[in-house]
């Protein structure tokens, strides 16, 4: 079984990074083969609407763009499962997420025959961090049921989801702008809930490597 982990924050060491690294840990403790990508580290963009992939009579259909997302659209097309982690922007995911999701998905979009030309199932987890606590979620509401339809439709099976609420989002608030928060219920979050979160994580990565 091989994972493959991807971190869609631009921050390598917080929220994001830290539950993709937690469930890949759960994903090893199964005995799956683990590797991590950090999407801003690469130079990449979306796709360019060039259409190689959808030629008639290739034997593989897959992004022909060669950059710094061609080893992880390798390393995703040839694993058993992968774990995507976005904080959320403006509602939705982060710029770079989406644009490596518009690369991993579209390569397999039909425009003939049959749901994808994915020629397996990827299990696939999402982990969302988000300043929003669950209640203003509620009212705010995230633009990801998209990606639970793609997903099932071109990776071929039904996404997991964790959604990491309320978020500590700079190293000290004192030196930040924070007056619309709740500082008390961010500590809790910090400290508390936080904890349980990466837990969450780590049971995730295992479910995803041996359901
Ligand atoms: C450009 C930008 C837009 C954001 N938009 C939202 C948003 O719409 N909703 C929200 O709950 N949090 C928003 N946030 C907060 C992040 O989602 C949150 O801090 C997240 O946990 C950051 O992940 P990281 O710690 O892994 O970088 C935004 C942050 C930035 C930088």
């Amino acid at each position: 079984m091989k994972v493959i982990g991807i971190n869609g924050s631009p921050r390598k060491k917080w929220n994001t990074a830290t539950l993709v690294g937690d469930a890949l840990e759960g994903a090893a403790e199964t005995g799956a083969e683990t590797e991590i990508y950090n999407l801003y580290e690469l130079d990449f963009k979306g796709c360019t609407s060039c259409f190689s992939c959808k030629r008639i009579g290739l034997e593989e259909h897959r992004c022909s763009m060669r950059d710094g997302l061609t080893p992880v659209l390798d390393a995703v097309s040839g694993a058993d499962a992968v774990i995507i982690g976005s904080p959320i922007y403006f509602n939705g995911l982060s710029a770079t997420t989406e644009a490596f999701l518009e690369r991993l998905f579209f390569q397999y979009i039909t425009y003939g025959n049959g749901p994808t030309f994915c020629d397996h199932a990827i299990r696939t987890a999402y982990i969302y961090t988000m300043n929003v606590t669950e209640a203003q979620l509620e009212h705010y509401g995230v633009d990801i049921n998209r990606f639970r339809r793609f997903t099932r439709r071109i990776l071929g099976c039904e996404p997991f989801e964790l959604y990491c609420y309320n978020t500590w989002q700079y190293p000290d608030y004192e030196r930040y702008e924070h007056q619309i928060f709740d500082m008390e219920s961010k500590r809790v979050q910090r400290e508390e809930v936080f904890p349980r979160d990466r837990a969450a994580a780590r049971e995730l990565g295992r479910r995803l490597a041996s359901d």
